[in-house]
């Protein structure tokens, strides 16, 4: 076996890197301790040649994989001509007609920007705006972004230090049924979590709430899966609290789950929805899509007032219509439901054979796992197993979001059978030398 992670050439660029720049890059990053130079398909190389299986695309940001011909192409050839300005442009026309054209016909007004926290910061101004009500409910486990107004709804410790928060917004518990916190088992449960919800609005709130902000599947929770039931049982209770239902699909959107949108599988329909990552194949474009009556509210609606600097210019309009467009020519949605099956089934059978698997799951390309001691008390695998986890598979050539006992799994779109395969021999491998220490 050809032993990869830091060679030479990473070992220097790193340690070099490391006098210039901040701490407090992805923990991926660091803990790989590689530099990378180029990327093609489902594999990047190092700054020593060394080849690695991407399973992490970006945290979900390369759904085309690395250096797809007709991303680079579109890129280059945009920048030649117009990078900058929210002027009118054919590019940006051509991506917005695709866009409607792809979602269900009420969400046909779209804007553009460069973050995903920035895009779902608009769209709690878009539904404050609407409602003139001012409060927010998230979920447990959730998250949206590192900016001052969503930072009170990321649903666990990693707010610590940073307070006080933006009052006006609550927390209640999302259906991560591995890791029940009221103990109940789906379907017998009846939803029970969402009325401990409805309890907590109604206890917690002033009365004003504007919207509930959700991932259909929570990805930095650790590609959380809820039942198929809960969604809409989320809308029903935000319609009959008379607040706007926003899905963030920043993760999950783009075929990652084997549909178009998450909100797919199952029979909602947002008010809002907030897309970024995949969508621009690793430009940085996100947008908000809602509908038109949404739209108008002032003052969300002035001139200047939901735009920004960057957002949608036509060097980010080119990079999403070449993804968007590949996404639908290259039937990726289908192919991330295929693969995505086929890895979901491998995975199962590895939990039957490693006792430290406590739980398997995932829709399409976004797989999750909870590695754990135990598996009558579920308490997660130490992070310094974990880090080995991790560092073993990069040293035998796959990335993947291994380093916490929440992994998480969502390789390009692009992948293939045999791809997903050879990476989860190697993640196979990894536990099959570890099993006999634990
Ligand atoms: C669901 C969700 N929303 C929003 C964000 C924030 O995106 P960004 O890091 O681009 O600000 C993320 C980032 O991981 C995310 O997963």
């Amino acid at each position: 076996m050809v032993k990869r992670g830091p060679g030479p050439q990473s070992q220097k660029i790193v340690r070099e890197e490391g006098e210039w720049l901040a701490p407090g890059i992805q923990r991926l990053a660091t803990l790989a301790g590689v530099a990378m130079s180029a990327g093609q398909g489902c594999v990047l190389e190092d700054a020593d040649g060394r080849e690695y299986l991407d399973f992490m695309a970006g945290v979900g940001v390369a759904s085309l994989g690395h250096s797809h011909p007709r991303w680079t192409s579109a890129i280059s050839s945009q920048a030649s001509r117009l990078a900058v300005g929210s002027f009118a442009s054919e590019t940006r026309l051509a991506l917005l007609k695709l866009l409607a054209s792809i979602l269900p016909e009420p969400l046909r007004r779209i804007q553009l920007y460069s973050g995903g926290s920035e895009a779902v910061e608009a769209a709690l101004r878009l539904a404050k705006a609407h409602t003139g009500k001012f409060e927010i409910v998230a979920f447990w486990g959730g998250f949206h972004g590192k900016t001052g107004g969503v930072l009170p709804l990321v649903g666990d410790p990693f707010k610590r230090g940073w307070g006080p928060l933006a009052p006006g917004t609550h927390l209640v518990p999302y259906a991560d049924c591995y890791r029940c916190p009221l103990k109940l088992r789906h379907p017998g449960c009846g939803l029970a979590c969402v009325d401990v919800a409805r309890q907590q609005i109604e206890a917690a709130t002033l009365g004003s709430l504007a919207a509930i902000l959700v991932e259909p599947i929570q990805g930095t929770a650790g590609n959380v899966v809820p039942p198929p039931d809960w969604l809409p049982a989320i809308e029903e209770m935000a319609r009959e609290l008379d607040a706007l239902l926003i899905v963030d699909e920043m993760i999950t959107g783009f075929g990652r789950t084997g549909a178009m949108f998450a909100f797919e599988h199952t029979d909602t329909l947002p008010d809002i929805l907030t897309i970024g990552k995949g969508f621009g194949g690793g430009y940085p474009v996100t947008g908000v899509l809602t509908t038109e009556t949404l739209a108008d509210s002032d003052p969300w609606s002035r001139p200047s007032s939901s735009s920004s600097s960057v957002g949608g210019n036509p060097l980010a309009s080119a990079a999403a219509l070449a993804t968007v467009e590949t996404l639908l020519e290259e039937d990726l949605v289908g192919n991330a439901q295929q693969v995505g099956e086929c890895m979901l089934e491998r995975l199962r059978r590895m939990q039957e054979r490693f006792h430290f698997i406590g739980d398997v799951r995932g829709r399409g390309l976004l797989l999750g796992m909870d590695m754990v001691t135990d598996r009558d008390t579920k308490e997660p695998l130490p992070t310094a197993i974990m880090q080995r986890i991790y560092q073993g598979c990069v040293e035998r050539g796959l990335l993947l979001m291994a380093y916490g006992p929440r992994v998480r799994i969502n390789p390009p779109l692009i992948i293939t059978e045999e791809e997903a395969g050879a990476g989860l021999d190697i993640l196979e491998s990894v536990f099959a030398d570890l099993a006999p220490t634990l």
